[in-house]
């Protein structure tokens, strides 16, 4: 059966110029799957940062989006039909789809079907995803928090970081979160637990690193970080001894021309004296803990242990404005494109 498949194209890199006009709306016809191939009609997709490194004309360690190309972004949707023998109708599959309605594939391997006793199916975007997985695995593997210990997360508003500071406090510690602006401030004290935050926009290095001697007395025992630049060169004079600099993501500076602008003070010194672990994560390293971790993950979301939120725009042609929400902090949740 011959569809309309409207996808969402990218037009520039971004390059210092994160404007709207990066992306463009477009359309196909697509003709029904050949032999081996399925057609995926994707329900949800997630509006993940790590597109702003994808769009960068440089090594990462995914595949990039170049000028022309779909551009990327996990989804989930149901198989409406298939010619694989390996794939069949009406299972639910979660995976790179693409900013688009349809996905028209024949490898199943990059697609996973999702178990439907597990929540549902746009969860494992987020709370059960890479979202959910990266709170949890990075600091099991990386941060490896104590009771008692001080765990700094800067976006501490994103869905990572809300995430990581319930499980942080769950085991005792002191959570303190860095966001853009002093409402949100207060706002995640509210939310997600944290005993104290602070915010950064429009705020030097010296000033960051006075809110963060005023939140964290105690010094610094987990970095959890989310954004590179000077936010993590106001913390660098903060760490304890032994303390863990978990690198995460570099939303901060991703869209920067030159992504090495961002090196200000050297930490070197600090790691040295301190004995300061500074290692990055990368959440495809652990597929081997998915099952576990989504297990207890679940199992923390279903006794109310862990509340996660979510920000649904409509429609694929809002994908775009979505991007930018998320971008300027104005999403209240997991940022979700709701597709039919
Ligand atoms: N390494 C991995 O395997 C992995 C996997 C998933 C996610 N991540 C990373 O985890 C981080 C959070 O992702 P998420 O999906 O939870 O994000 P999210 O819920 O979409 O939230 C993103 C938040 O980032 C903040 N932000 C945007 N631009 C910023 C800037 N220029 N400087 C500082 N903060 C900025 C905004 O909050 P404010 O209003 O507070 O600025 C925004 O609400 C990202 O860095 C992402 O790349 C890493």
């Amino acid at each position: 059966m011959a569809r309309t498949n409207q996808f969402i194209r990218l037009v520039r890199r971004p390059e210092g110029n994160l404007a709207e006009d990066i992306f463009e709306v477009a359309a196909e016809e697509l003709g029904g799957p050949g032999d081996g191939e399925f057609l995926l009609e994707v329900s949800y997709i997630a509006i993940d940062p790590a597109l702003l490194s994808r769009m960068r004309d440089e090594d990462n360690y995914t595949a990039g989006v170049a000028p022309g190309d779909l551009v990327w972004a996990n989804g989930v949707g149901v198989v409406v039909e298939s010619r694989n023998s390996d794939v069949a109708v009406g299972e639910i599959r979660v995976g790179p789809v693409g900013m688009q309605q349809f996905l028209l594939q024949s490898d199943p391997g990059t697609t996973r079907v999702v178990d439907p006793d597990l929540g549902e199916p746009r969860w494992h975007l987020g709370v059960l995803g890479t979202t959910g997985l990266t709170a949890k695995l990075a600091l099991q593997t990386v941060g490896e928090p104590k009771a008692g210990e001080t765990v700094l997360i800067s976006s501490g508003g994103s869905s990572v970081g809300s995430i990581a500071a319930q499980l942080a406090k769950s085991i005792g510690c002191r959570t303190v979160g860095i966001v853009s602006t002093d409402e949100k401030a207060r706002q995640i004290c509210t939310d997600w637990g944290y005993d104290a935050a602070f915010s950064y926009r429009g705020r030097s290095v010296d000033e960051m690193s006075a809110s963060i001697a005023e939140t964290c007395p105690e010094g610094v025992d987990v970095y959890f970080d989310n954004t590179g630049g000077d936010i993590s060169e106001a913390v660098i004079d903060h760490f304890n001894l032994f303390a863990r600099h978990i690198v995460v993501g570099r939303i901060a500076v991703a869209h920067l021309k030159d992504t090495h602008a961002d090196i200000g003070r050297r930490d070197g010194n600090t790691i040295l004296v301190k004995r300061v672990k500074k290692q990055g994560f990368v959440v495809h390293d652990h597929a081997a803990a998915r099952p576990a971790a989504v297990a207890e993950l679940v199992a923390a979301v279903e006794n109310g242990d862990l509340v996660f939120r979510e920000d649904i725009v409509d429609g694929i042609e809002r994908a775009p404005e979505a991007f930018f929400r998320m971008i300027r902090g104005q999403n209240t949740g997991k940022q979700l494109v709701r597709l039919n």
